[in-house]
Formats: C-alpha cells, structure tokens, sequence
C-alpha cells in the first residue's frame, strides 16, 4: 500500500483491502451516531456532508466493532491505536463506547479523558458533560501489558486538557495536538506509519507529517479531502502549535532518579527547565526539538528557551 495519500471511499471496504501488520499508529474519531438530532443550545448538530450520522445504534455498534478489527488486523504487534468518543444518552440510557470497544479484538490499555472544558448543552439533565474519552488500545506483541512509555510522556497524565478545534471548517475536528501527542508518546520520536480511517479535515495527517511519519488517511468526502490535502500542504503553518505541545514532554528527573533519590512519583508536578542544568532526558529532548523545526529561526528560538 502507497503511504501519505488519503483514499477516498467508505470506511469498513477500504480497510479491507489494506494489507495486514503495516500500521504503527492509529488515532481516529469516529461518526458518534448522534442521530442528527437538536443536541444542545450551543453548538450547531454536527451534518457531514456526504453521509448521514443517523444509524440504528446496534448496527452502529457491530459496524464499529468489524471496523475495530480491520484496524487490529492491519496494524503491526506492538502498535496502538487512539479512538476518540464520547458518552451517549438515548431516551435516558447511558451508552458507553466500552461496551462495544470491549467486543473487538483489541487489549483495552487505558481510558483517558479529554477535558474539552466546554459543555454542547447547559440543561440540568446531567452535570454539564465537558469531556470525551480517548480509548488507548494495544495489539500484543507478546505479553498484554506492552511496552513502558518513556517518563516525558507518562507524567502527560490520563486527563488531556485542549479546547475543540474552531479554525478548522469541518462540522467535528479535534485539535491537532491530540493526534500529536498520541502519536509522539508511544513512538518517542521514531518514524512509523500513522492511519486515521475517518480523516476528516486532516488533523491526524497533519500531526504524523510535521513528527516525521508516514500517513495513511481514509474519508468519504471529497471536500474534505481536499481541505486535508490543503492543510497538509501548508503544515508547517502549524508547527509552532505542534513544538509547543512537544515542549510539555518533558521531566527534570526520569522515574529511575525519582526511585533511586525515594522521591514521590505520584503527583504531577510541573518541572522548570529554566536556569537548570539540563538532565539527558532535556538533552534528548531539545534534540528532537531541533531537528523538528527545520527553520534555522525556530532552532534558535529553541535555543534562547532552553538555555
Ligand atoms: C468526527 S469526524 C473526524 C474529524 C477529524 N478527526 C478531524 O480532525 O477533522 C468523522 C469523519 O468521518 C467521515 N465519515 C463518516 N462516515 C464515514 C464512512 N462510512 N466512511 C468514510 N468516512 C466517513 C465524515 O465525513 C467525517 O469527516
């Protein structure tokens, strides 16, 4: 399979064809099934323009599930995958992505939430619903538990908070930094192919093409296709958005020095690099730093921040 196109078409039939064990890294957000109905006072309903969101939820859910699994076939032992939904109420039922995450073929690895800091609907039904969740599933390689993330990232915690995209002119973008920080955790800086299959305006390529990856994108429509290809185009327009989100990974002192000095491990703490000498974690840091932003000015800025 060709590497860094978009291929337009449906979702489930493409995969299909897509050959097994080539995908590093998938981050996607699905359709939410959110029947196309008057959700809340402040957002308009989300209408994609070549397909409908309006599904019978069981049918839904067994379309995700085989799509889940296509997606576990193609990608390689040791690969994740970030899938982004949300919790759902139909007619005061709670529906919850676990029960049909639980069904595929995927070891569930962790639940995180996404703090949108933002509710669609201010009625009291509910305590205004402000996150989403990132489901991080795993493809053993061996063992369920998989390998460890480097402490830069762990310390990132399980609660993400970004606001919604709003520069971008599609009906449910998430913000690039999302896909970004999926994608740099479990590869630390290595090169590897990434796959959204619901592409969107580009998000995930966009992210996977300012790391240095490969991409792999999958969308039904073709305007926003050529959005994508638009933004992937001009994407260092978003590089300074990307390096400041690679500038939160980092820690004064890895888990080994915490253990080794019996220091606490469990809170988060915001480490200073300012003024201090750099740790090899910072050092390694500031190297992929640098050789991410390929402009000598953004180098230099790098420089001014660091030292
Ligand atoms: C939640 S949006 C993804 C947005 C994307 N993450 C971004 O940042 O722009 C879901 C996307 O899936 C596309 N889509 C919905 N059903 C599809 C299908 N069966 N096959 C391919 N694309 C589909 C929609 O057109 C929409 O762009």
């Amino acid at each position: 399979m060709r590497v860094n196109q978009i291929l337009q078409g449906n979702t489930l039939d493409i995969l299909k064809t897509i050959d097994s064990n080539i995908i590093d890294v998938c981050v996607t957000s699905p359709p939410y099934n959110k029947k196309e109905k008057n959700k809340g006072w402040l957002v308009k309903n989300v209408l994609y323009n070549a397909i409908s969101d309006a599904k019978n939820e069981e049918e839904y859910q067994n379309e995700q599930v085989e799509i889940l699994n296509e997606i576990f076939r193609i990608t390689k032992p040791g690969g994740s995958f970030f899938y982004n939904h949300k919790v759902r109420w139909e007619k005061g039922e709670m529906i919850h992505p676990i029960s049909w995450l639980s069904k595929s073929d995927w070891t569930m690895r962790q639940e995180i939430i996404w703090d949108r800091m933002i509710a669609a609907n201010i009625r009291g039904w509910r305590f205004w619903q402000v996150d989403e969740r990132i489901y991080w599933l795993h493809k053993p390689a061996g063992n369920k538990i998989g390998e460890e993330l480097a402490s830069r990232h762990a310390l990132l915690t399980s609660i993400w908070r970004f606001p919604p995209e709003r520069c971008v002119n599609h009906p449910a973008p998430f913000p690039m930094i999302l896909p970004a920080r999926a994608i740099f955790s479990v590869l630390d800086g290595k090169r590897g192919v990434v796959l959204d299959p619901y592409s969107g305006s580009g998000s995930t390529l966009v992210a996977a093409k300012l790391l240095g990856c490969d991409y792999l994108g999958i969308e039904i429509s073709e305007d926003y296709n050529s959005m994508a290809e638009e933004r992937i185009k001009n994407c260092e327009n978003e590089r300074a958005t990307l390096l400041e989100e690679l500038g939160k990974h980092f820690v004064s002192k890895t888990f080994k020095e915490r253990k080794k000095n019996g220091e606490n491990t469990g809170k988060f703490k915001q480490d200073k690099i300012l003024g201090e000498k750099l740790s090899q974690t910072q050092t390694d840091l500031l190297a992929t730093l640098k050789f991410m932003s390929s402009g000598k000015n953004l180098s230099k800025q790098i420089d001014k921040i660091v030292l």
